[in-house]
């Protein structure tokens, strides 16, 4: 038995993941590609304690409950099985983000719990196994597991995982995330997916997800924001549309969210190269150079109803950064 650390960045779709064909499973109703993202992590500890009566869980120096606390419970529940060990364990997880920007993530969160459960259970998994692992604690985790961009096809539980399509320094794409609000989100996208099915938009957005796949993965092979950012900002949008015509309806927008997408546009039309992309959240991710991301944070932060601006690259993936044996 063990102990291990594992360091893991929440990842950015360019192609979103909104629907499952298995919600037990979590595979996708659609293939989806990410970015990981440098500037934000998650270290989670995790010790498997004989003799300890239950799983002990606390997330950012907060006992873990409901909900979060059974997700982890039965995330360590698949390492006890595939480990054939009975121990409860100890687990610790600290996220980097500043507090309250509506950035918590369930992608770096269990990519770092899968790694470090693993390792101090004593198994050593390849990448490929170790993103399904992560795809079943939360599906977008997945992708956080390989470093810089990656993407998450295959329909069936041992086919379904992320692959790299390039790493980090393949391509120093910027994202500026714009905090609009940093109250916590009413619906997560862990909830949210179940709805995706019950709009009238839904095929119609699967049905437009290849060609736009297609186009990012040019768009990232050509280090081209131009030739993927129009794909990326058509799929945010059509995420949201099906998110806006589900029953019930789910709308994340909020009036400084519109603001920032028409700044996008415009600052675009006047020559520079940005472009938008959106999660279950009304913040806003804008994609740009890196050389043009000081520029854009300052335009960002000047806008009302900006709260904050986090400027991130493309981030490596999930890495043991402490173990031990006992
Ligand atoms: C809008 O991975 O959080 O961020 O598999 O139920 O844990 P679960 O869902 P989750 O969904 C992420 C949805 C999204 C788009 C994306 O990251 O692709």
């Amino acid at each position: 038995m063990g102990k291990a650390t594992a360091v893991a960045n929440p990842n950015i779709a360019f192609i979103k993941y909104w629907g499952k064909a298995d919600e037990a499973l979590n595979l996708p109703a659609n293939p989806s590609l990410s970015m990981n993202l440098a500037a934000l992590t998650t270290a989670t500890t995790v010790e498997f304690r004989p003799g300890l009566p239950n799983d002990v869980v606390a997330i950012d120096n907060q006992p873990a409950t409901g909900q979060a606390l059974a997700r982890v419970e039965a995330h360590l529940d698949r390492v006890r099985a595939w480990a054939r060990i009975g121990d409860r364990a100890w687990v610790v997880s600290s996220n980097d983000f500043p507090a309250g920007t509506g950035l918590a993530s369930s992608a770096s969160a269990f990519a770092a719990l899968s790694l470090a459960a693993t390792r101090a259970a004593g198994l050593i998994l390849d990448e490929a196994v170790l993103s399904r692992l992560a795809r079943l604690g939360s599906g977008s985790a997945c992708r956080s597991v390989s470093a810089g961009f990656a993407v998450w096809e295959g329909d069936a539980d041992e086919t379904s995982f992320a692959r790299q399509v390039a790493p980090p320094a393949h391509w120093d794409l910027c994202d500026a995330i714009a905090i609009v609000e940093h109250r916590h989100k009413e619906v997560g996208s862990h909830d949210g997916h179940a709805l995706a099915r019950t709009s009238p938009f839904y095929a119609a957005r699967l049905a437009a997800v290849p060609e736009l796949l297609a186009a990012v993965r040019v768009g990232i092979q050509e280090r081209n924001l131009a030739a993927m950012g129009p794909a990326v900002e058509a799929d945010a949008l059509a995420m949201h549309g099906v998110m806006m015509t589900s029953r019930p309806p789910l709308l994340y927008w909020r009036p400084a969210t519109v603001a920032v997408l028409q700044a996008v546009r415009t600052w675009r039309e006047e020559g520079l190269s940005i472009y938008f992309t959106m999660d279950a959240g009304p913040n806003v991710h804008c994609l740009c150079r890196a050389a043009d991301a000081a520029e854009v944070e300052k335009r960002l932060r000047n806008l009302p109803g900006v709260q904050n601006v986090l400027v991130s690259g493309p981030g490596s993936g999930v890495r043991l950064v402490d173990y031990h044996l006992f």
